[in-house]
């Protein structure tokens, strides 16, 4: 059965699954946790490889086309490597599961080349300054050699396109846009800037002090020439040729340009729950179903439902907006 049954009350069709493989992560970043780490998920409540498979399974059925693994850290996870050689075996009528992951990369020297000879397709890595002691102060750690070590074994194993991911966050790291952009233009990676969303850890977010896409494009034309490219799909950065280069940009605008009335994403987070938005106070409770001995078709259903039940949008705008409780290193990037 291949015809697609994730669709919400907006018409929207949910072909891409976030599945996270755990919460814990090996960086500490200031805008996602405070200093001493998040209460972490129970490990009895964590989903086996064989169950978060199942599921995926079961959520293909129902659609889903491509899987992106996240965390916390995705690759703090013992069994990454066997995790994404089930997942990459899985057919859909379309082909195979376009499989991606989003990691910090510390562990990718080690683990890039057994990633993609498993069947990975993409990897996006988050890297938020070029500086030493800024990235330091940022994640907690001196481990900015071990990211730029990652990124440079994604390339060297070949994975095509590699993405890097930049929070922008004013006072913070607003003036390295030019930097990481050359940075990446001169390996043929892509850059990607993200909007900060209210999701942190720490509830320290403010709006008046969010660095916007607009601010971040101004930036990036003080120094290249971009040429619009739009919107890959229902993908929600909007992309920009750099003039002169192979190169692209992308803005990822969550907060001023949202794009809630194209989203296709739904999440499982590692401790079973289903999610239909990043920023949703309800989940539906996989896990317990599954436990109970529930069979593919009930699970269908509950998948089906929660999508069922899914807002318009994230609502960030809203005077009435409340932050969900669940920490994004515990919801999955
Ligand atoms: N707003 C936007 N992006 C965030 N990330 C983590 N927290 C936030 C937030 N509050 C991003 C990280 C990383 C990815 C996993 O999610 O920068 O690139
Ligand atoms: Fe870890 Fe990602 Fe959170 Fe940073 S943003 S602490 S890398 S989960």
């Amino acid at each position: 059965m291949s015809h697609a049954r994730l669709v919400d009350r907006y018409r929207r069709v949910h072909r891409d699954l976030r599945v996270s493989l755990t919460d814990r992560c090996s960086l500490r970043c200031t805008y996602c946790m405070p200093a001493d780490g998040v209460p972490w998920l129970k490990s009895a409540t964590l989903l086996s490889t064989d169950e978060l498979v199942r599921l995926t399974r079961v959520a293909v059925d129902l659609g889903v086309r491509e899987v992106r693994l996240t965390g916390g850290e995705p690759l703090l996870r013992p069994d990454v490597v066997d995790v994404v050689g089930e997942l990459a075996a899985i057919e859909t009528p379309d082909g195979p599961l376009d499989l991606s992951l989003t990691t910090n990369a510390l562990r990718l020297p080690a683990l890039a080349a057994p990633l993609r000879d498993a069947g990975l397709n993409r990897v996006n890595v988050s890297l938020d300054t070029l500086q030493r002691a800024r990235f330091m102060e940022l994640t907690r750690r001196d481990r900015l050699a071990d990211t730029l070590a990652g990124i440079e074994a994604a390339r060297a194993v070949g994975f095509s396109p590699v993405k890097l991911n930049a929070l922008i966050m004013r006072g913070v790291n607003d003036d390295e846009i030019v930097d990481l952009v050359d940075f990446a233009v001169e390996r043929g990676l892509q850059m990607r800037f993200i909007e900060h969303m209210p999701l942190d850890g720490g509830h320290t977010w403010r709006r008046e002090e969010m660095v916007t896409a607009e601010e971040i494009l101004a930036a990036v034309t003080e120094r290249y020439t971009l040429e619009p490219l739009g919107h890959d799909g229902t993908a929600p950065a909007e992309r920009f040729r750099i003039v002169g280069t192979e190169a692209t940009v992308g803005v990822i605008a969550s907060v001023t340009r949202k794009f809630c009335d194209r989203c296709d994403r739904v999440r499982l987070t590692a401790d079973g729950q289903f999610r239909n938005c990043l920023f949703a106070h309800e989940e539906s409770d996989l896990r317990t179903l599954l436990r109970e001995g529930a069979d593919d078709a009930r699970l269908a259903e509950a998948m089906v439902a929660c999508v069922a039940r899914k807002l318009p949008g994230h609502g960030i705008d809203d005077p009435s907006f409340v932050q969900p409780s669940r920490p994004m290193s515990a919801i999955g990037g």
